[in-house]
C-alpha cells in the first residue's frame, strides 16, 4: 500500500532536481504521474526511470494552450486529476535592479508566478468537480528573505506565499487544499550558478556549514524535501490549507 495508490499526479519541472525527486517518490508511493516538462531529454529519462506509471508531455508552462489540452486529456484518459504539484522556475540569479532588465522580470514573473496561476486554474475544475485536491506549490525561503541578486525571483516566491494562503480560502469550500513547501538551499541544476555549485564554496563551507548558519550543517538534496512534497499530497494531510512549510535545515531559525 502506498501513499498516493491510483492519485493521479502533475508535477511540472518533472526533468530534474527537486521535480524529478517528486515524481520517483511519488510513482514509489503508487500515483500516476504526469510529467510535465519543456526539456525533452530530461523528460523521456525521467519517465523511463519511472516506467509504466510516468504519462510524460512536454510542455513549456507559460504555453496555456497546450497546457489546457494536456490537462482535458489527462483528465478525459486517467478519469481525475487529484494533485499539482508547482514546482518549474528559473531562476537569473546574479541580476539585480542595477543590471537586469523589463523583459528579464517578465520572463521570470511569467514562468515563476503566472504559470503557477494559470495551471492552477486549469485543475481547479476538476478538482472541483471531484471536490477533492491538492495544489501544493514550490515556493522558496527568498519569497521571504533575500539573498539580493534575484529580486524577480523573490517578488515571484513571495507572491506565491501570498497567492496560496488566497487559494487556500477560495478552493476550501471544494475540499481543495492548497500548501506551498519553501527549500532553503538544495543541491539540484539550478544551484549551479556560472558553473560554480554555490553549496561547494569557501564561503558556504565557512559560514553556513563551519559556523552553522544552518544548523543541520548541511546544504539540502531533492530527497530531503520531496518527502514534505509526499506528505501535503497524501491523506496525512487532510486539515491543513493555506500554509507554507519551510525546509531549510533551520537556516530561518538563527541569525
Ligand atoms: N535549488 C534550490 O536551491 C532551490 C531553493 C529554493 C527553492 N527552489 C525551487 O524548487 C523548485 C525546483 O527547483 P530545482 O532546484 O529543482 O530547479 P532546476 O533548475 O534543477 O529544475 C527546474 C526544472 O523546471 C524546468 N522548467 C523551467 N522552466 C520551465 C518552463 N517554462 N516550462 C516547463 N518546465 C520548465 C526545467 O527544465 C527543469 O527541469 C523551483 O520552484 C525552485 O524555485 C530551489
Amino acid at each position: 500500500m502506498g501513499l498516493l495508490d491510483g492519485k493521479v499526479c502533475l508535477v511540472t519541472g518533472a526533468g530534474q532536481g527537486l521535480g524529478r525527486s517528486v515524481c520517483l517518490e511519488m510513482a514509489r508511493e503508487g500515483a500516476e504521474v504526469v510529467l510535465l516538462e519543456r526539456n525533452p531529454d530530461t523528460l523521456a529519462a525521467v519517465a523511463a526511470e519511472i516506467g509504466r506509471q510516468a504519462h510524460p508531455f512536454q510542455l513549456d508552462v507559460t504555453d496555456y494552450d497546450r497546457y489546457g489540452a494536456i490537462v482535458a486529456e489527462v483528465a478525459a484518459r486517467l478519469g481525475r486529476i487529484d494533485v499539482l504539484v508547482n514546482n518549474a522556475a528559473i531562476n537569473p540569479a546574479t541580476r539585480t535592479i542595477l543590471n537586469d532588465t523589463l523583459e528579464e522580470w517578465r520572463q521570470t514573473i511569467a514562468i515563476n508566478l503566472e504559470a503557477v496561476y494559470m495551471g492552477s486554474k486549469l485543475v481547479a475544475p476538476h478538482m472541483a468537480k471531484q471536490q477533492d485536491g491538492r495544489i501544493i506549490h514550490i515556493a522558496s525561503i527568498q519569497g521571504f528573505a533575500s539573498s539580493g541578486d534575484c529580486g524577480s525571483y523573490n517578488a515571484a516566491k513571495g507572491g506565491i506565499i501570498a497567492y496560496t494562503k488566497s487559494m487556500a480560502v477560495e478552493l476550501g469550500r471544494h475540499n481543495i487544499l492548497v500548501n506551498a513547501v519553501a527549500p532553503g538551499f538544495m543541491a539540484t541544476p539550478m544551484s549551479v550558478v556560472n558553473g560554480v555549485d554555490e553549496a561547494t564554496t569557501p564561503d558556504f563551507l565557512e559560514w553556513y556549514v563551519g559556523r552553522r548558519k544552518i544548523p543541520l550543517g548541511r546544504t539540502g538534496y531533492p530527497e530531503d524535501v520531496s518527502g514534505t512534497v509526499i506528505f501535503l499530497a497524501s491523506g496525512y494531510c487532510r486539515y491543513m490549507t493555506g500554509q507554507l512549510l519551510v525546509v531549510d535545515g533551520g537556516l530561518m531559525s538563527t541569525f
